[in-house]
């Protein structure tokens, strides 16, 4: 997509890419400091977090393994399906590991909700939850979340990986979509 087409359809910028790197950082400072010299495993989930997963995993200063895992919740809309199905598991044994779930966003929970659950009977030996984003407003299923970037309104956002219909994922920053772009 053109450089101009997204600024138009965008509504508004919510973080800029220097308060996304300083906000990044400080959750790498945090894991590091909570996991002090232990192995941590980074179980990112596809595809909305990569760019978050990618940029976090480089400020975690500790022996860092990593994985991923799809599900599928959403389809190309904007409103959850209300079912989650694994498209892709991990690849390695995660028995007395410390994993941390890296996702782009909580909204109604049932992803990590699921996620959680289905990670906890593999036998982990920590497992915690790392989202860059928060919609604390829409959440229908309750989730702890350990690390958390920023906390967000009930709005549709793109950008930092995030999409909307597989669109705008590779714009640096995190803005929120003008809602006549998904009938909203
Ligand atoms: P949950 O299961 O409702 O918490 O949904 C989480 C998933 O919904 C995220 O991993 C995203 O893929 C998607 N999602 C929720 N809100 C947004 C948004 O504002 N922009 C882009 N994707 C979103
Ligand atoms: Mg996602």
């Amino acid at each position: 997509m053109k450089a101009s087409q997204i600024h138009q359809d965008l509504a508004k910028v919510l973080y800029t890419e220097e308060q996304i790197r300083r906000r990044v950082r400080e959750l790498g400072e945090m894991i590091s400091r909570d996991f002090e010299d232990e192995e941590v495993v980074l179980v990112g989930i596809l595809k909305g977090a990569v760019v978050f997963f990618a940029d976090l995993m480089r400020e975690i200063k500790l022996p860092v393994a990593i994985d991923f895992m799809a599900i599928s919740s959403y389809g190309s809309a904007t409103k959850t399906s209300g079912v989650v199905r694994i498209l892709k598991d991990l690849d390695k044994d995660i028995t007395d590991k410390n994993v941390i779930i890296v996702e782009d966003i909580v909204d109604s929970g049932m992803s990590l909700s699921f996620l959680k659950e289905n990670l906890r009977s593999r036998g982990a030996k920590t497992l915690k939850i790392c989202v860059l984003l928060d919609k604390p407003e829409r959440r229908r299923c309750p989730i702890e979340v350990d690390y958390c970037g920023f906390q967000i309104p009930d709005e549709f956002v793109v950008g930092y990986g995030l999409d909307y219909a597989e669109h705008y994922r590779e714009i640096p920053l995190i803005g929120v979509l003008k809602p006549e772009i998904y009938g909203g």
